[in-house]
C-alpha cells in the first residue's frame, strides 16, 4: 500500500512560476511514488472572496488547466473540486465542535492576514476557522504526508493537533499527517518581493515569448553593478535568482558576475533564451487545455467521483466512532 498524499491550493487563477517551483513541480514528482489526492480548494477560496464568487468556476479551470501542463496527470492521481465533495463540510463542523477558540486565534497567519488584508473585511466565523476545514481536508483522505510551504506549517500543525484531539475522545480513527516541507530555491518576483499575482511581479507558467522579454527586462538587478565590467552581487538579483532556476552553469556565471566579466544585458538576454525554451512546450499545451473546457470538467468530475468514494469510507468511520 502507497502512503497517501494530499495537498490543495485555492483557486485564484493562473499559475506562476512561483506556484511552480515552491509546490507543483514537486506534486509532479509524488504521483509516481505516493497516493495522491489533489483539490482545488474552492470553499477555501470563500473565506476570502465570499462577496464576489464570480471569477471561483473560471479561476479553478485555469488552476486545473496549469496543473496539467506542469505535469499533473489525471491517470496517477485524483484532481478533485472541493465543493463537490460534502464529506468535506461534514467533517469540518464536527471538528469545529471540538476545536477550542485559543487554538484558532494563535494560528500566526490568521492575526497577519487580519492585519494585512485591509481591503476586504474578515472578521468572518470561516475566515477563523480556515484551518480546522484545512485539517478536514487532509483528514478526510487519512493523507500521510502533506507537501506544503513553510507558510502553511502553523496551519498543519494544527491539523495534527486536532487529530489527537478527536482520537483522544472517539479512538484512533484519524492519521496524524506530516509535513512535506517543500524544500524548493524561493523565485523572487521581477522587483525582487515574493512573487505572488497581487504584487503585479509574477512570471505565468505559460508565459509567451514578448512578455518574458518585457519581463526579464524589467528585472531588478544590483544596482551597484552599474557598467558592464563593474563587479556584480549576484546574491540580491533576480536576474540571477532565474539563472539558478534556470542554467546549469549558474555556479560559473556567479563568478562572472562578480568579477566583472560579465554585464546584465548579456546575462538577461541568457535568461530570455532559457526561459523561453522552458516555456514553449508549456504555451501550447495550456492554450490546448484552456480552449477544451469539457475535457477539464471531466478529470474534475472524475476525480471528485473518486476523492468522495474514500472520503465516505472514513466519514462512516467517523460517525460510528461518535456513536451516530
Ligand atoms: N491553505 C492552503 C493554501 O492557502 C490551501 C489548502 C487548503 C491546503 N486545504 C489544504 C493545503 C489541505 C494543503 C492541504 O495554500
Amino acid at each position: 500500500m502507497k502512503n497517501r498524499v494530499l495537498s490543495a491550493m485555492r483557486p485564484t487563477g493562473r499559475l506562476h512560476l512561483g506556484h511552480y517551483f515552491g509546490a507543483l513541480k514537486n506534486w509532479v514528482q509524488m504521483q509516481e511514488e505516493y497516493d495522491c489526492y489533489y483539490l482545488s480548494a474552492d470553499w477555501h477560496a470563500l473565506t476570502s472572496d465570499y462577496a464576489d464568487t464570480s471569477k471561483i468556476k473560471d479561476n479553478t479551470f485555469e488552476m486545473v488547466a496549469d496543473w496539467l501542463t506542469a505535469g499533473i496527470d489525471p491517470d496517477k492521481c485524483v484532481i478533485a473540486r472541493q465543493s463537490g465533495i460534502s464529506a468535506h463540510s461534514e467533517l469540518f463542523l464536527i471538528l469545529s465542535m471540538i476545536t477550542p477558540l485559543g487554538w484558532l486565534y494563535r494560528v500566526p497567519t490568521y492575526k497577519e492576514q487580519l492585519e494585512q488584508i485591509t481591503n476586504k473585511d474578515l472578521n468572518n466565523y470561516g475566515f477563523l476557522g480556515y484551518p480546522v476545514l484545512m485539517a478536514a481536508d487532509i483528514l478526510l483522505y487519512k493523507a500521510n504526508f502533506v507537501p506544503v510551504g513553510e507558510d502553511q506549517l502553523a496551519h498543519l500543525e494544527f491539523s495534527r493537533e486536532i487529530t489527537r484531539r478527536f482520537n483522544n475522545f472517539y479512538g484512533e480513527v484519524l492519521v496524524e499527517p506530516q509535513a512535506k516541507l517543500t524544500k524548493s530555491a524561493k523565485v523572487p518576483g521581477i522587483d525582487s518581493r515574493k512573487m505572488s499575482k497581487s504584487y503585479g511581479n509574477s512570471v505565468f507558467l505559460g508565459e509567451e515569448d514578448d512578455s518574458i522579454k518585457e519581463k526579464v527586462k524589467n528585472m531588478y538587478t544590483d544596482p551597484l553593478k552599474i557598467k558592464k565590467n563593474d563587479p556584480g552581487h549576484p546574491d540580491g538579483c533576480v536576474v540571477f535568482a532565474f539563472h539558478k532556476l534556470f542554467n546549469a552553469a549558474c555556479g560559473q556565471r556567479e563568478i562572472e558576475c562578480k568579477a566583472g566579466s560579465v554585464g546584465c544585458v548579456l546575462c538577461k538576454k541568457e535568461l530570455v533564451e532559457m526561459l523561453s525554451v522552458f516555456m514553449k512546450p508549456l504555451v501550447q499545451k495550456r492554450k490546448d487545455l484552456l480552449g477544451d473546457k469539457a475535457y477539464l470538467e471531466k478529470v474534475l468530475k472524475e476525480g471528485t467521483q473518486k476523492a468522495c468514494a474514500a472520503a465516505d469510507e472514513t466519514m462512516a468511520q467517523v460517525r460510528k466512532a461518535l456513536k451516530f
